[in-house]
């Protein structure tokens, strides 16, 4: 405890296994990477395979798992983390970082589009929590749980209705797994970035017209974040040194909701 802060968290943790969903690309992988340089054993998981490895290759060594799984099957995880635990003992923590965007008119969103959204940012993120909460796959020391919700939660822009509903959701939902597995010792938060540097920022910024795109970048006061910006927030979250907190959402915006 008497280290300097960097020490405490570069093997923060060390003897983990930490899931991470999204795993595949951008905030998730940056996770994933830092995850591994932190000391934890890493379960990788989003559709691709070929970017699954890829992610594999830039972890530290240590006994890290790709698990290829579409998270829109939210009726099969039980099966799957039956499957992880298995083959990674017991779990210590867990980011949902995966998601998916569209950007349409709330008038041309059907139930199944928003079903689609709903599925791949919150219920599956619910169902993974429900079953590695289960005795025999929980850590008896207790766990930390991360949800990437968005801005877009609490901060709308027209066109957002599916997403912006599922990441709100995200968040009033992680509140109430806080208080239920509290007693099981199990921290959960939601980080809630701004515009960070990935894959989904392009879809979306190429979905909307030139003017809207550089109303939208404006509002953040600190230029675009880096995926790392959030990992470092996730890490710590993760880690012992964020033991009191819990039931919490972060912003990590570079200062858009200030205006
Ligand atoms: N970047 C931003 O500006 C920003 C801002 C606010 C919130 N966020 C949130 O941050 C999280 C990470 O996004 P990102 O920025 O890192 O975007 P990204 O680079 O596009 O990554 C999205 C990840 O989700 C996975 N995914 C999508 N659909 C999936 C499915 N059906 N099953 C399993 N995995 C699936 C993708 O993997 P596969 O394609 O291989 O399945 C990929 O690994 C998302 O929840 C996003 O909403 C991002």
């Amino acid at each position: 405890m008497n280290l300097p802060l960097s020490k405490q968290l570069s093997n923060s943790l060390e003897q983990k296994t930490i899931i991470i969903t999204g795993a595949s690309a951008g905030i998730g992988r940056q996770c994933a990477i830092d995850c591994s340089k932190a000391g934890a054993c890493v379960v990788l998981i989003a559709r691709s395979v070929d970017k699954l490895l890829e992610t594999r290759s830039m972890l530290e060594d240590g006994n890290h798992l790709v698990f290829p799984y579409d998270l829109s099957n939210c009726e099969d995880i039980n099966v799957a983390i039956k499957d992880i635990v298995k083959k990674v003992g017991h779990v210590h923590g867990f980011i949902h970082s995966a998601g998916a965007a569209d950007t349409m008119p709330f008038q041309a969103v059907s139930p199944e589009d928003m079903l689609v959204l709903h599925k791949v940012n919150t219920i599956s993120a619910f169902e993974i929590a429900r079953q590695i909460s289960k005795p025999g796959c929980l850590s008896p020391t207790g766990a930390s749980f991360i949800f990437i919700s968005s801005i877009r939660a609490i901060h709308p822009e027209p066109g957002t209705i599916a997403y912006a509903a599922s990441k709100s959701a995200l968040v009033s939902g992680m509140k109430v797994i806080a208080l239920e597995l509290a007693k099981k010792k199990v921290r959960c938060n939601c980080i809630s970035p701004g515009f960070i540097r990935t894959d989904i920022l392009d879809e979306y910024l190429g979905q909307i017209d030139e003017e809207e795109k550089q109303r939208v970048l404006a509002g953040s006061l600190l230029g675009l974040g880096e995926p790392i910006d959030v990992s470092r927030m996730a890490i710590f979250l993760l880690s012992d040194q964020a033991r009191f907190i819990t039931g919490t959402d972060i912003v990590i915006d570079g200062g858009t909701l200030l205006k």
